[in-house]
């Protein structure tokens, strides 16, 4: 199976862990694109969707669905999104898709985090796929310094810009092996938007796409 049918497997899995009528947290992603697709075809599940994207929200509005502002939400009963790494107890890298602070938004207002993903993302420590950080411009070099001094080599996302009008520095070369110790340090560094640990944040459940069909781990 390719890694493209990995992720429509998961992506129509997905679709069993959405309750009729609710309103839904949605990521952001190709997998998560899988995900939308397939609830296409069952619109009347949902009531509507807050999204963490742009590229989200025209991607629901272009299938028919209602897109509401995270403000008007008190909770979501769960949230569906795609990761860049996951590992055996729930901890994820987001971010590839520079769509992380939303995200981490929209995870923290549900009860249930989904995660979907095809099986080349489970890993035994994060850090193999470079960490997005978010940052305010201003304060790109001075968060990079910090970067360095915990052992990375951060790398600006050339010519991005997050749909915050941020800007993202991508860490190679991190081994995170206390993933809630370095999101808590990272977070609190002035000019940090969000870093792209989901440690607090993590997934309940992932869904994962193999060969043999879709694994349900949960956390
Ligand atoms: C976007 C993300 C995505 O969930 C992550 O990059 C995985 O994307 P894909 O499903 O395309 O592999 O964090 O910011």
């Amino acid at each position: 199976m390719t890694q493209d049918e990995l992720k429509a497997m998961v992506g129509q899995a997905a679709t069993a862990y959405v309750q009729a009528g609710s309103v839904i947290g949605v990521g952001t992603g190709s997998t998560v694109n899988c995900f939308i697709d397939a609830l296409a075809s069952m619109k009347q599940r949902i009531k509507a969707a807050v999204s963490s994207s742009q590229a989200s929200s025209e991607r629901l509005r272009s299938h028919g669905f209602e897109v509401v502002d995270a403000n008007s939400v008190e909770a979501l009963a769960v949230y569906i999104d795609g990761a860049d790494e996951i590992d055996a107890l729930g901890r994820m890298i987001k971010g590839g898709g520079a769509a992380l602070t939303r995200e981490k938004i929209v995870a923290d207002l549900a009860g249930r985090f989904v995660c979907i993903a095809d099986a080349s993302k489970l890993v035994e420590v994060l850090g193999r796929f470079p960490l997005p950080v978010e940052v305010i411009p201003m304060a790109a070099a001075q968060v990079a310094r910090r970067l360095i001094a915990l052992g990375g080599r951060p790398v600006l996302r050339a010519g991005v810009v997050t749909d915050n009008g941020c800007s993202l520095i991508d860490v190679h070369g991190l081994s995170i092996t206390d993933p809630a110790a370095m999101e808590c340090e990272i977070n609190q560094w002035p000019g940090v938007v969000a870093c792209g640990i989901f440690a607090r944040n993590q997934a309940n459940v992932c869904l994962l796409g193999t060969p043999q069909g879709v694994q349900t781990l949960t956390f």
